[in-house]
């Protein structure tokens, strides 16, 4: 098989677009793979199932470290893994112009609205506030400017009556763990 294009995934949390990319990288013909998950909480739960999946993990809490020293840390297990594509999955940390810059075009993320619809937080309470009747996900290229790079993919969700954020970020939950393997995959070949 041609050489696989080598993902380290970074969390916060539960961790669900990490499952999803990893485990689609299971199948053969997957062009990319996950070599590293890595996490600013040492007790994020998705690590747990990193670890009993024998990915191999790196967590670091920036606290009292600083944001130099925590991003100079994450780089450099990054590059120790041969790391070529960071994937960030539900990361709640902005990253530093000069993470960027040093990854500059090889960062993508995961985002909870149709962007340019609803940069940043609390995106399903926002659609709902708005009335639409259309939400989604959007898999984009990460640039300085929050959630503002290149857009790589988007899957549409239906915003029923009766939602709320709860139900609405379900539904888009179940399309972002459709969405990303099939973008990160697209991305690694283009
Ligand atoms: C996802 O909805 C992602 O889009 C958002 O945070 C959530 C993370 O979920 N940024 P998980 O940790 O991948 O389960």
């Amino acid at each position: 098989m041609a050489d696989r294009t080598r993902v380290g995934v970074l969390i916060s949390g539960r961790g669900s677009n990490m499952m999803a990319l990893a485990t689609a990288a299971l199948e053969p013909d997957c062009p990319y793979e996950v070599v590293m998950v890595a996490s600013d909480k040492p007790d994020a739960a998705g690590l747990d199932w990193a670890r009993s999946h024998d990915l191999p993990t790196f967590a670091l809490s920036p606290r009292g470290l600083g944001k130099p020293a925590y991003e100079a840390a994450i780089d450099s297990a990054l590059r120790d893994a041969g790391v070529e594509v960071v994937a960030l999955a539900g990361y709640m940390r902005l990253l530093s112009d000069t993470f960027v810059a040093a990854w500059r075009d090889r960062i993508v993320n995961i985002h909870p609205s149709l962007l340019p619809k609803y940069k940043g937080l609390d995106t399903h309470a926002r659609a709902i506030a708005a009335k639409d009747t259309v939400g989604g996900c959007s898999v984009h290229l990460v640039t300085e400017e929050l959630d503002g790079g290149a857009v790589l993919g988007q899957a549409e969700v239906p915003i029923r009556p009766g939602d709320d954020a709860d139900s609405l970020a379900n539904r888009v939950l179940a399309a972002e763990l459709a969405l990303y393997p099939k973008t990160l995959a697209a991305f690694v070949t283009r």
